[in-house]
């Protein structure tokens, strides 16, 4: 056997989390548990997707897209950053002076602890209606504290306090309160339980009126497992835990945003933020399309509505002006496709005994229909794939029923071979009428 050798590459650079920061010391209980219910979802594409576009939406891609999240059903969405730009701060007046927001529909304005930035956000929603949460954030993990913001722990909590006491000086009762310590994923958890309690009492933290504590993985440092403990712990661990909504806000760097917010969410978190397929910076925000077809995957309603998912795909590809990867999980071009000849024969009988009842089609996670999308991409033909797929297309397509398949499958690997590209269901039927004659 061959053994794997050393690789050149500077690993010795690097550190694990648990050399960074403290192990949330948790007992641990969300590897036993399902998801049965969705969570709030709140999308900040219009905020932390938008910062990470090379060219920021336009006032008119900016309400296109706030449409396009209402009319799918989001119940609290993250609109801007008013205090950052000009354009943020006219949007949310916008949403302030007309009736695009429903009634049952929650505004979120994202803030810096800074008093000057926290008063421009504060006059951005005067006046709007329903409810309005601020969102204050600070970065607390140690690199930010020592090399960014050059604050102690304790200057730094200050700075926290102090903002979040302008937030309520000014607008009182008239907004909620959302905070999240950015880098929480890399803080240690006893910090973020100190300032957590602090700003719960100030807020009063009640059902009523909840508090939002948000809790950033702002760059995925560690394996999924290791997130959720950092949830369970402050699940756990968090005074007034009924007046808190326990809120996630992964990022993908490893790859792994759908698991932390799965984890997560069996972990205690009740809300998860996102952007709808994944934009973001670097590697994006986690992906809410994903998570909440995940959720329909396996039986339980996602509380949001993504029946018309290239509809949807062609609002955030205008909006964002970036192009969805074929093999974008539930939205890509490909997903409902199989080119192999096993896999094309797999799906062919399951179709055959599929009723309206349970889907049980090989291959396809979910039934193609659900999202809006018909059958005929569901089997392609080159020259991987087999007798069984090229006759599902002949027959699907045109009605024709070979009388012998794997004969007819032979022509089209020769001339799938011969031309190295795919034959689509034009081209089987010509192939065919050229081998059979139109009488076959
Ligand atoms: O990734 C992040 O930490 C954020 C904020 C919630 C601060 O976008
Ligand atoms: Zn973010």
């Amino acid at each position: 056997m061959n053994r794997q050798q050393p690789s050149p590459m500077p690993s010795h650079r690097y550190r694990d989390i648990f050399a960074k920061v403290p192990v949330a010391p948790v007992d641990r209980t969300w590897p036993d548990r399902r998801i049965t219910a969705a969570p709030l979802w709140v999308p900040v594409d219009l905020r932390d997707g938008n910062q990470a576009l090379a060219e920021p939406m336009d006032p008119e891609r900016k309400r296109e897209f706030f449409e396009l999240m209402v009319a799918i059903g989001y119940k609290e969405i993250e609109v801007g950053y008013p205090s950052a730009s000009q354009t943020d701060f006219d949007f949310v007046r916008l949403l302030a002076t007309s009736d695009l927001v429903p009634d049952d529909v929650t505004i979120v304005v994202f803030t810096p602890a800074r008093p000057d930035l926290i008063a421009r956000t504060v006059e951005s929603v005067a006046g709007m209606k329903g409810d309005v949460v601020i969102h204050m954030y600070a970065a607390t993990a140690p690199v930010w504290r020592d090399v960014v913001l050059r604050k102690s722990r304790d200057e730094l909590a200050s700075m926290i306090y102090a903002g979040s006491e302008e937030i309520q000086r000014l607008a009182g009762d008239s907004v909620r309160f959302q905070f999240s310590p950015e880098v929480y994923n890399l803080t240690e958890p006893d910090y973020v339980l100190k300032l957590a309690d602090r700003l719960t009492k100030q807020w009063d933290a009640a059902p009523e009126r909840p508090v939002i504590l948000n809790l950033p993985a702002t760059i995925e440092a560690a394996t999924p497992n290791v997130y959720a403990d950092q949830i369970e712990y402050m699940h756990q661990n968090l005074p007034r835990r009924d007046g808190v909504i326990l809120s996630v806000h992964p990022h993908n760097d490893r790859g792994t945003g759908i698991a932390c917010a799965e984890l997560a969410v069996l972990a205690g978190a009740q809300r998860v933020e996102g952007c709808i397929f994944g934009n973001g910076e670097r590697t994006g925000n986690v992906d809410i399309a994903t998570l909440a077809l995940n959720l329909h995957a396996q039986g339980v309603d996602p509380m949001i509505d993504f029946s018309d998912i290239d509809g949807i795909r062609a609002v955030v590809e205008h909006c964002t002006r970036m192009p969805i990867h074929p093999r974008h999980p539930y939205v890509g071009e490909l997903v409902y496709t199989a080119f192999s000849g096993t896999h094309q024969d797999a799906i062919r009988k399951g179709f055959a005994v599929q009723d309206d009842g349970l889907w049980e089609v090989p291959y396809l996670p979910i039934d193609p229909a659900d999202v809006g999308r018909g059958y005929e991409a569901v089997v392609r033909v080159n020259s991987q794939s087999g007798k069984g797929g090229i006759a599902h297309v002949l027959e699907s397509v045109y009605g024709i029923k070979l009388s012998d398949e794997r004969e007819f499958a032979r022509h089209v690997q020769r001339r799938t071979d011969e031309t190295g590209r795919e034959a689509t269901a034009s081209e089987l039927k010509a192939l065919y009428e050229e081998v059979y004659g139109c009488s076959n």
